[in-house]
């Protein structure tokens, strides 16, 4: 009903580079503080469809205090990177399954529908303006932000008549200042993320909002991170992660667990990956189920488990080495030479030469 803008109709007005560029030190470029020169805008109305898309002078919005994704989070984003290649190419990773994934989101909050490729197509064409924005040190990349707002300015909850997409750049370093360090989780059994039925599925906004305070709360004892599971125990994510386990099973036999996609957790295009990575490994069996915390920490008590890993665009492989659970603290030793253990290393290491490695690959387009 909706149709897409084309990227053939996009403009670009160029700008001075008049921000600095700062240096790759994670100390320095941490997740999100710092924007490239450039954002690429699209604007929707019920009435007139889609604008022509442009790629404008980086800028603040003035929008109105009505507008609805102010007040009820009708806004859905997404999250994907790109990366420095060979010969000053760039390489976006599995760029298409984001946009998948942002239809579903914008479907799910009543945002208007767009043809994914040629958004995909414009953000390339962003990519390039702001191309000496992307670091081509290993461990760094180009985070891109694209972003669905309703703009309506009333404040009925209602589908609403206008919406803004815009992509915006950074720069990025590691998610966590500590870098790939083993992280602890506290298993949150008073707020639950999402709930069967709910949105825990889609990249919404209001999905973020209500996890910040918990995030305070277990870094005031000693976590960096919860993982979230329902009032039973059926394990979910952790902080903006999937989750996998590597143990061996009750037989001996090695197994990578994840959460099955039971619409309550979101289906990371890092976590699609792991999976067919370790899958096409052929070492060890590779399994989708409904998972439960007593399980987890039964395997942890039984010296069972391997390893514990989160992961996620923004975080990549993201180690775990404790579960604080009902009181109790479950650790898991890891390497400290690796600072992971070696399973998250080397789904590290395979992942990093996809994406920053001179060779082609299906998930990287080199533009
Ligand atoms: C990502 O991993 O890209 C995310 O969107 C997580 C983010 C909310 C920091």
């Amino acid at each position: 009903p909706y149709p897409s803008f084309q990227a053939r109709d996009l403009t670009t007005t160029h700008t001075m580079h008049y921000i600095t560029k700062p240096p790759c030190d994670p100390k320095i470029m941490t997740f999100g503080a710092f924007h490239t020169d450039h954002l690429l805008e699209i604007d929707w109305s019920e009435k007139m469809g889609w604008s022509r898309p442009q790629i404008v002078p980086f800028k603040s919005f003035s929008i109105h205090p009505f507008s609805a994704c102010l007040h009820y989070a009708i806004e859905c984003f997404e999250g994907a990177k790109a990366y420095r290649g060979p010969n000053n190419s760039i390489r976006t990773f599995r760029l298409n399954c984001n946009m998948y994934r942002m239809k579903q989101s914008a479907k799910r909050l009543s945002l208007p529908d767009f043809d994914g490729a040629e958004l995909e197509r414009c953000i390339e064409q962003l990519l390039k303006v702001d191309r000496d924005w992307i670091p081509d040190r290993q461990g760094f990349s180009c985070y891109i932000r694209p972003t669905l707002m309703a703009t309506e300015e009333a404040l009925g909850v209602r589908a609403s008549s206008r919406a803004k997409l815009f992509v915006a750049l950074c720069p990025v370093g590691p998610y966590f200042p500590s870098g790939l360090k083993p992280v602890r989780v506290f298993c949150n059994i008073s707020t639950i993320r999402s709930a069967p039925g709910g949105v825990g599925g889609y990249k919404v906004a209001g999905n973020y909002a209500p996890t910040v305070l918990p995030l305070k709360e277990v870094q005031k004892i000693g976590f960096h991170q919860n993982l979230w599971m329902l009032p039973d125990g059926l394990v979910q994510e952790m902080g903006v992660c999937n989750l996998f386990f590597f143990w061996k099973n009750k037989q001996g036999e090695r197994e990578l667990v994840t959460p099955i996609l039971d619409g309550t957790i979101l289906p990371g295009i890092l976590r699609d990956s792991i999976l067919e990575l370790t899958r096409s490994m052929g070492k060890f069996k590779v399994i989708e189920k409904k998972l439960y915390i007593q399980e987890v920490v039964e395997a942890i008590e039984d010296g069972r488990m391997i390893e514990m890993f989160g992961s996620g665009t923004a975080v990549s492989i993201q180690p775990i080495e404790a579960i604080g659970f009902n009181d109790k603290i479950y650790e898991v030793q890891y390497d400290s030479k690796l600072n992971a253990g070696e399973l998250s290393h080397e789904l590290f290491d395979i992942l990093t030469k996809i994406q920053t490695g001179g060779e082609e690959h299906k998930w990287i387009k080199s533009i």
